[in-house]
């Protein structure tokens, strides 16, 4: 049914509307603005989502921290300057960035703890993937598709879209083969990320209305697991006589003769190396993770009046099937599903009470 309003109370909605939307943007810019986590109480934060990686945590914790500190003194002081036009406040801002480069292998919290720590800052997260850009090979195209992007994570505003944070998927797939042998495609792909990595603004042509958004102030963490980089810097050590862990050792050296360009790698100061999900942590994820698929689990048959009870010998029976999968903590989300498959196809409606999940019940479901 379609109701007729007055021309006068669909004003009044349209405005109580555009007052609410007004309010909204100016809560999204104030909370970024007004930054003031430091990075220990960021890094508690994304303790309470993504387990072990400590030192990774505290060097991702403190680069983020920073930045979004930093670029919010500077909007502060430009706004002061120029009477509280923000779009002129963004225009005129130029901050030092830092951006990030993850390495680490699959499943072991990469792409989860940009997108958690993205959230706890309260800025809008995009996730774009490199190899798609090796096939367009057009710089301004894959720009103006990366700020679409964050102007739809930003709930359209353009000027949140413009502090927000880029994870650059796969950025070891754009790799040059062997340095000997500079393999073009990666190489011009490389080369288009340096402007847009640096700040490169865009006109998005909206038919009505025209937006100029940049990428400047936008931080951007590349992540990817570059296979055999240790390798690679465990060479450099043995022929210098360095001794301890490799990921300590990691210079940009390293990044380019795996095929990185120096140029781009200058632009990522930060690096962060992620590790192996051991079985420990696997196990701390399913019972202590906020995102625990377990306790996702245990809530589901709850509503049906089934108190799952796992086991801590069962856990670590999940915990090390899944690590036999290496999808890091992916697996254990289809383990366990394959474990309880069965009793949440069978039990609700026909049972009520403890459903309690040992070893042996783990090895039975998983044969
Ligand atoms: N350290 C961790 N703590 C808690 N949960 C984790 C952790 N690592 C991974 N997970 C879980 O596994 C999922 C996949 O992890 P994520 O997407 O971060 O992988 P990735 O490191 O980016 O791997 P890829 O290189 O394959 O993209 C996450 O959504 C999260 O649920
Ligand atoms: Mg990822």
């Amino acid at each position: 049914m379609f109701d007729h309003i007055s021309e006068q109370n669909r004003r009044r909605i349209l405005e109580k509307l555009e007052v609410r939307r007004r309010q909204q943007v100016d809560e999204a810019v104030h909370q970024i603005i007004e930054f003031a986590k430091t990075p220990a109480e960021l890094k508690n934060d994304l303790d309470r989502f993504i387990i072990g990686q400590e030192k990774g945590k505290k060097i991702m914790a403190t680069a983020i921290a920073f930045h979004y500190r930093r670029l919010g003194h500077a909007l502060k002081a430009s706004l002061a300057d120029n009477g509280k036009d923000l779009d002129q406040a963004l225009r005129q801002t130029r901050t030092p960035k830092a951006n990030i480069v993850l390495i680490g292998p699959t499943g072991c919290g990469k792409t989860y703890t940009a997108e958690t720590a993205s959230s706890l800052v309260g800025v809008p997260f995009v996730v774009e993937d490199l190899t798609k850009f090796s096939e367009t090979g057009y710089v301004g195209q894959n720009t103006s598709d990366i700020l679409v992007d964050l102007l739809v994570a930003a709930g359209g505003n353009p000027q949140v879209a413009q502090m927000g944070i880029v994870y650059l998927d796969e950025v070891d797939k754009i790799a040059s083969e062997a340095a000997a042998y500079r393999d073009v495609s990666g190489r011009g792909v490389q080369k288009g990320l340096l402007k847009l990595v640096e700040g490169v603004e865009n006109t998005l042509d909206l038919g009505k209305e025209r937006l100029a958004l940049s990428t400047k102030h936008v931080l951007f963490i590349a992540g990817g697991v570059f296979d055999r980089l240790d390798a690679v810097v465990q060479k450099r050590m043995d022929l210098h006589g360095f001794t301890g862990n490799w990921q300590d050792h990691l210079l940009t050296e390293d990044l380019v003769v795996f095929g990185m360009e120096r140029q781009l790698m200058g632009r990522f100061p930060v690096r962060v190396t992620y590790d192996m999900l051991t079985t420990q942590d696997l196990m701390d994820i399913l019972t202590r993770s906020e995102d625990s698929p377990l306790k996702a689990y245990v809530a589901d048959f709850k509503t049906w009046g089934i108190d799952l009870a796992v086991k801590p010998e069962a856990l670590k029976a999940v915990a090390l099937r899944s690590q036999q999968e290496r999808t890091g903590a992916r697996g254990l989300v289809s383990i366990l599903h394959r474990v309880l498959g069965e009793d949440m196809f069978r039990l609700p409606g026909a049972y009520t009470g403890v459903l309690e999940v040992d070893e042996s019940y783990i090895r039975r479901r998983l044969q």
